[in-house]
């Protein structure tokens, strides 16, 4: 594209998507179905107006700026001339909606920025000095972040009122999807060095804090919790600060306004420690803030350096819940996910964990391959157990070399081949044993290493990922297997988190900085395997879904995302899981357990990536039979309708007996409908009422093999008190356009 046409898509932009009003000093972002308003006031402190359902004419900005609702002083004392003066006229500081507050002055809701500086004020103050429009969004130089985005991002330069840091404000909205996104870069440009105590993200000043407040939470085998609270009133908060970003909370939390369609949504592309905070003040507004974790965070700049917050990504709906969550399955399946052959059709997979742990040998494992392709495996994955001597998890972490007295590798993939199947591996790079090579050779790889009484957990330590030094080593013996053998699939784990976060590499003064370097060492890994081998599926994981995460996304297409296998409990981890990323990213499979049946146990992993993890040659001829029907209709259906597809969440199991959700395809020909009942229900008159049909085409179900509209099908609903619902029924129904 030439200079000229850029200059003409940029004018373009500029009258579409972001307008500046020099007369009102107002910025509006929109793209048409959404708008940002901001106003730079007198004093150049940027105000938020307006953010919701596209608004084309803000009007007065006195009648909803800030400076109306504020009547608290602001009078400074000049001490040149010895007299109390005003602030300017329209600036009231105190409860004003802003988008960068400052610190340790007026407004004491919280800062997304605190800097020390080398007078050991804590004092930030920025105000406007410049913008930019830029076509699309800009990449980060050091984190994952938003590609290939159709958009348009405002870029504003504000400067410390008294101190020579810089502060670059992005706030970037997207052409067809109610996605905005928002960022921080702070450049020091004293002669000093500065340290920053507090790097966030964003802020986001909302008029109201009538809002229900919805986060996840939970623990190894229980992820991603639903949890649904009013706002309380004063300061709250979840975070992370295990040094990964999920088990306990996970960084996808929404607010649901209870007044009207509105729900706001907000992740992070960031896999490490982050605080979601809340505060709703005295005046009845609400001060959304998010970003790293500031708990034991340092970082010093010097003079030119800069640092960059990750990416806040925040999804708008006034249409309810499920548009929020379309908003962010569409950024991430365009915008996030970045693996080569992700628009290609995905390989069944068959995962030997819970088939035999790490009992096997290579006898085993080929008769594991055979019997996985009669239930229509194509991706056969060795799991922990490979290398070094890891028989137990006491052992062989960090020596990732194959054990060629328990495993021939080359006869395991030529027999994956002899069956038309790929074959993929276990990793778990981030960690090492005690009594390893490498931890033998190199005890100063370990994070805690500085003390007598290292923790150790899950018999393992944490290799320290700050260093470059480290993450070479273990790219190194990863390169030796996959460069050997035909890897097609890597499973990815991590299944310790960090406690004694102090890195013998680094100096004293430098280990504020741990936590964000250890993540961005897991980002460095990953790229550089990623870009060796571009064919490779990495799949993410972490002791189950302890890193379902924005930035692990961007690397691996998938995560694991819990090794419960209580088909209930799944019920809910997959179902809550889908309120904030797409089916296609939620690793799922049909596995061990006594509990059900292996029928219902398919198909809700159908509402996932789909696979296996049993003991294939325990199955009987009619488990065969069942897992292959649901093999058929993933072959058939699940590219078109459940990976590319609209989700909908159609009963809550949080809130009732049933769980149901459907995905309809873009053309709206088929759909697919999952239906389970907890308890059982007898002789209820129960319709099913679908979404996102097309109203005028007919469908036919294959549950009662009738005919209905679209119409009917969403308003009268499917018939399903003709059924006897006993315990964990479940019912997969498709619909098919006639
Ligand atoms: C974690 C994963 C499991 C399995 C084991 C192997 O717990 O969640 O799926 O890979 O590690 O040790």
């Amino acid at each position: 594209m030439n200079m000229d046409m850029n200059y003409f898509i940029n004018l373009l932009k500029e009258v579409f998507m972001i307008k500046y009003d020099e007369t009102k000093r107002v910025f509006h972002l929109t793209n048409g179905s959404i708008s940002y308003y901001i106003y730079v006031n007198s004093v150049g402190v940027l105000e938020t107006l307006y953010f919701g359902e596209h608004l084309e004419d803000i009007g007065e900005v006195a009648g909803i700026a800030g400076a109306n609702i504020d009547n608290c002083s602001t009078q400074y004392f000049d001490k040149k001339e010895g007299v109390e003066k005003s602030f300017d006229d329209n600036y009231k500081a105190t409860y004003a909606r802003k988008e960068v507050s400052s610190h340790a002055l007026i407004d004491k809701r919280g800062a997304p920025i605190i800097i020390e500086k080398k007078n050991g004020s804590y004092e930030t103050d920025f105000r406007f000095s410049s913008y930019k429009i830029i076509d699309g969004v800009p990449s980060l130089k050091t984190l994952p972040s938003i590609r290939n985005a159709d958009g348009s991002t405002l870029e504003v330069t504000l400067k410390d009122v008294n101190y020579d840091v810089e502060l670059i404000y992005r706030i970037s909205i997207l052409d067809k999807n109610d996605i905005i996104i928002k960022n921080f870069e702070i450049i020091n440009h004293e002669k000093d060095d500065i340290t920053i105590k507090r790097a966030y993200s964003m802020e986001l000043d909302l008029p109201s804090c009538h809002y229900d407040f919805t986060h996840f939470r939970g623990r190894w085998s229980k992820e991603r919790d639903k949890k649904t609270n009013e706002v309380m009133d004063g300061y709250q908060a979840v975070s992370s600060n295990y040094g990964r970003s999920s088990h306990e909370e996970n960084p996808f939390v929404y607010l649901e306004n209870k007044d009207n369609n509105e729900v706001i949504g907000f992740n992070l592309i960031y896999s490490s420690n982050f605080t979601f905070s809340l505060f709703s003040d005295y005046m009845g507004g609400l001060r959304v803030l998010y970003g790293i974790n500031d708990e034991d965070f340092s970082w010093k700049l010097k003079t030119d350096e800069s640092f960059e917050t990750p990416q806040a990504v925040i999804s708008y709906s006034y249409q309810g819940v499920d548009k929020m969550s379309q908003n962010f399955h569409k950024v991430i399946k365009e915008n996030i996910i970045g693996y080569k052959k992700e628009k290609e059709y995905k390989p069944i997979l068959f995962n030997s964990w819970e088939g035999c742990y790490m009992d096997f040998d290579t006898e085993k494992i080929l008769s594991f391959v055979d019997a996985s392709k009669k239930i229509g495996a194509e991706l056969f994955v060795l799991d922990d157990g490979w290398f070094s001597n890891r028989d137990t998890d006491y052992t062989g972490l960090g020596d990732w070399w194959i054990n060629e007295k328990k495993i021939d590798l080359q006869k395991v993939i030529d027999q994956c081949h002899k069956n038309k199947m790929k074959f993929g591996i276990w990793y778990e790079p981030e960690m090492v044993n005690p009594g390893t090579e490498l931890f033998k050779k190199h005890p100063e790889y370990a994070l805690g290493n500085y003390q007598d009484k290292m923790i150790i957990s899950r018999h393992q330590f944490h290799l320290d990922f700050t260093s470059d030094e480290v993450i070479e080593n273990i790219f190194n013996q990863m390169v030796d297997v996959l460069d050997k053998y035909a890897v097609d699939y890597v499973k990815w784990d991590y299944n310790r988190v960090v406690y004694e976060h102090m890195s013998t590499f680094l100096s004293n003064e430098e280990q504020g900085r741990v936590y964000h370097l250890l993540a961005l060492g897991y980002y460095k890994l990953l790229d550089k395997l990623t870009k060796k081998y571009p064919d490779i599926m990495f799949e993410g994981c972490a002791s189950g879904g302890g890193r379902f995460d924005l930035g692990t996304l961007y690397y691996c297409p998938q995560i694991w995302c819990s090794d419960e296998s209580d088909p209930v409990q799944r019920f809910f981890i997959q179902y809550n899981t889908s309120l904030g990323y797409p089916l296609s990213t939620i690793g799922s499979h049909a596995n061990n357990n006594n509990l059900t049946s292996y029928k219902i146990k398919a198909e809700l992993a159908l509402f996932g990536t789909y696979g296996y993890e049993m003991n294939p040659k325990l199955l009987t001829e009619d488990e065969i039979n069942e897992l292959n029907e649901v093999a058929d209709v993933y072959k058939k259906y699940h590219k078109e309708v459940i990976e590319e597809g609209t989700l909908y969440h159609l009963c809550d199991p949080n809130k009732s007996n049933y769980m149901s959700m459907m995905a309809v395809s873009s053309n709206k020909n088929t759909a697919i409908v999952f239906f389970t009942n907890l308890l059982k229900e007898l002789d209820q008159y129960r319709f099913l009422k679908l979404k996102g049909l097309d109203p005028n085409k007919y469908y036919r179900n294959n549950l009662d093999s009738r005919v209905y509209s679209g119409d009917y099908y969403m308003k009268i609903g499917l018939n399903l008190s003709r059924f006897w619902l006993w315990e964990f029924n479940s019912k997969l129904i498709i619909l098919n356009a006639i």
